[in-house]
C-alpha cells in the first residue's frame, strides 16, 4: 500500500512541477514514506533520515533548498517525536492526509510564511475524493487501493491506530481507476486493502457491494487480464468471494490469508477472532472451487505466552496446509498496542530458533512447490525487463516469479512458458511458441 500511496503522491506533485528522481542527493524534496508495523521498519526511518540530512546540508551550502518530509505510518504514530528529534525535517504527515500536500507545501515553502508542518489528522473528507486522477505511466502490473484501515484490533497490530478505521471506496471510482490503469498498460491489477475482503463499498446500483461483486465488474474490463487482491482476513471471507473464484477466470488462483499462529490459545490472545478449525474450513471452501489455488500466509513467532507446544501447533499447521509462499516475523512489541503490556515474553534466542525452524519448513515447501512445475507449461504475464538481455520477468497465475528467455516485445503479454528449473523464490524457463 505504501507503493500505491507513493505513486499517488507523485500524481499530486507532478502538476506542481515535481518529478521523481533516482537518488535523493540533489532533490528539491525528499519524502520518506514509512512503515510502523514492526520496530525494525521504524528504526530504519531514523537511520535513513540521518543520511538525508547530509544531502540537505550539502544542498544548503550550495544555496539550494531541500524539503525533507516524513509520510506514512511512522509519521502518524511518532510525528511529534520526529519533529523534536530531527530539526531538519520540514513536514510530517500521516497516510490519510497526503491529498493535502499542495497546501502543506505552500506553508513550508513560504507562500504563506514558512513553517514546519505536522498533519496527523484523520480528516472528515476522504482523500480518494480529493486526489487527482492518477497519471503516472504504469507497468504491466499495478496496485489499486480499494479499502483502507482496520477495525479488527489484533492485539499486536498498529494498523487500526495508524491507518484509522475501515473505509471502502465506491465501486464507480475504483472501476474508473482500473480502466485508466488498463489504458495505461496495466494487465494484472492487485486490489489493495488492510482488510481487503472486508470491502463493502457503494455499488454502481447504489447497493453495498462486497469484494466478489466488485471483482466480477472489474473482470469486464477487456484489457485487464488478471485480478488479485491482498490482504484478507479469515473472518471476512464472504460467499460472493468464493463464488468469484469459481466463476471469474480472470481472478487468479492465489490467496494470501494470514493465520499468524497455529495455536487457538495464541489466536485468542492476539484477538484474531478466528480459530484454526474455522481457518481450515475457509481454505477448504476456496479449494473446493479452485483446487489448484496457491496459498500464502503471515506468521508471527514468539507472541507473548507462546510455549513450545503453541509453536509446534504452528509448525504442524504449516506442514498440514502446505503454503506456496509465506511471510514470517518475530513478534515485535509496538507502542500503544495491548500486546505491548502482556507478560510472559518469549526470550529472543527462543524466538530466533523457532523462526529459523519455521522458515526452513516454509522454504522447503516453497521450493518443492516451485520444482513441481519443472517440465510443465505455465501461463506467464511478462511484467518486467531483466538486466540480462533476451530475458523477461513475469508471474505465473499462482503469483510465482519467473525469469524467462523471451523477446522484449512480449512485455505486457500473457504467454505460455516451459519451466526448465526452479529455485525457492522463482522459476526459470523459456517462451514456448516457436519464433519468439
Ligand atoms: N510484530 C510482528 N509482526 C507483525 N505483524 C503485524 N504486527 C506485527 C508485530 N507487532 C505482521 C502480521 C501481519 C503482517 C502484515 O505483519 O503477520 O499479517
Ligand atoms: Fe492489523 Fe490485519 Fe489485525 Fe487489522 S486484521 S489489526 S491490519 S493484523
Amino acid at each position: 500500500m505504501n507503493t500505491y500511496d507513493a505513486r499517488r503522491m507523485e500524481d499530486i506533485l507532478r502538476p506542481m512541477g515535481y518529478t521523481s528522481v533516482a537518488t535523493p542527493d540533489t532533490a528539491d524534496m525528499v519524502i520518506l514514506n514509512t512503515c510502523h508495523i514492526r520496530e525494525k521498519a521504524t528504526d530504519k526511518v531514523f537511520s535513513d533520515l540521518g543520511r538525508i540530512r547530509e544531502h540537505k546540508l550539502e544542498q544548503e551550502k550550495n544555496g539550494h533548498q531541500m524539503i525533507v518530509a516524513v509520510a506514512g505510518c511512522v509519521a502518524q504514530a511518532e510525528g511529534d517525536v520526529i519533529l523534536k528529534r530531527a530539526k531538519y525535517v520540514d513536514m510530517v504527515f500521516g497516510p490519510q492526509t497526503y491529498h493535502q500536500l499542495p497546501e502543506m507545501l505552500a506553508k513550508v515553502t513560504g507562500a504563506y510564511g514558512s513553517a514546519r508542518i505536522i498533519n496527523t489528522d484523520f480528516p472528515v473528507e476522504e482523500k480518494f475524493d480529493f486526489l487527482p486522477q492518477e497519471n503516472a505511466v504504469t507497468g504491466a502490473t499495478a496496485f489499486l487501493s480499494i479499502q483502507e484501515g482496520c477495525d479488527k484490533f489484533c492485539t499486536f497490530c498498529v494498523v487500526p491506530y495508524t491507518r484509522g478505521s475501515e473505509y471502502s471506496r465506491n465501486a464507480a471510482s475504483i472501476i474508473a481507476e482500473a480502466k485508466r490503469l488498463a489504458a495505461n498498460g496495466a494487465r494484472d491489477i492487485t486490489l489493495l486493502g488492510q482488510n481487503v475482503n472486508g470491502f463493502h463499498g457503494e455499488g454502481l446500483d447504489g447497493k453495498t457491494w462486497g469484494l466478489g461483486r466488485l471483482i466480477r465488474e472489474l473482470a469486464d474490463i477487456e484489457d485487464v487480464k488478471r485480478i488479485r487482491y491482498t490482504t484478507s482476513h479469515p473472518c471476512d471471507v464472504q460467499d460472493d468471494l468464493i463464488e468469484a473464484h469459481r466463476d471469474v477466470p480472470k481472478l487468479m488462483p492465489y490467496l494470501h490469508l494470514p493465520v499468524q499462529s497455529g495455536s487457538n490459545k495464541i489466536l485468542k490472545a492476539m484477538n484474531r477472532k478466528h480459530e484454526i478449525e474455522t481457518y481450515l474450513e475457509t481454505i477448504e471452501k476456496f479449494k473446493s472451487v479452485q483446487p489448484d489455488i496457491a496459498l500464502s500466509s503471515d506468521f508471527i513467532i514468539g507472541f507473548p505466552g507462546e510455549t513450545d507446544d503453541d509453536f509446534e501447533a504452528t509448525y504442524d499447521l504449516v506442514k498440514k496446509i502446505g503454503f506456496t509462499a509465506a511471510f514470517s516475523f518475530k513478534y515485535s512489541a509496538r507502542p500503544g498496542t495491548p500486546a505491548a503490556n502482556m507478560q510472559n515474553l518469549v526470550r529472543e534466542d527462543v524466538k530466533d530458533a523457532r523462526l529459523q525452524r519455521l522458515q526452513s519448513l516454509l522454504f522447503e515447501q516453497a521450493l518443492n512447490y516451485n520444482q513441481s512445475f519443472i517440465g510443465k507449461t505455465v501461463e506467464v504475464l511478462f511484467d518486467g525487463r531483466q538486466s540480462r538481455e533476451g530475458q523477461l520477468h513475469g508471474r505465473t497465475r499462482y503469483n510465482t516469479a519467473i525469469h524467462a528467455v523471451a523477446n522484449d516485445r512480449l512485455y505486457g503479454q500473457v504467454m505460455d512458458v516451459i519451466v526448465e528449473s526452479a529455485g525457492q523464490m522463482a522459476l526459470h524457463g523459456r517462451v514456448k511458441t516457436e519464433g519468439n
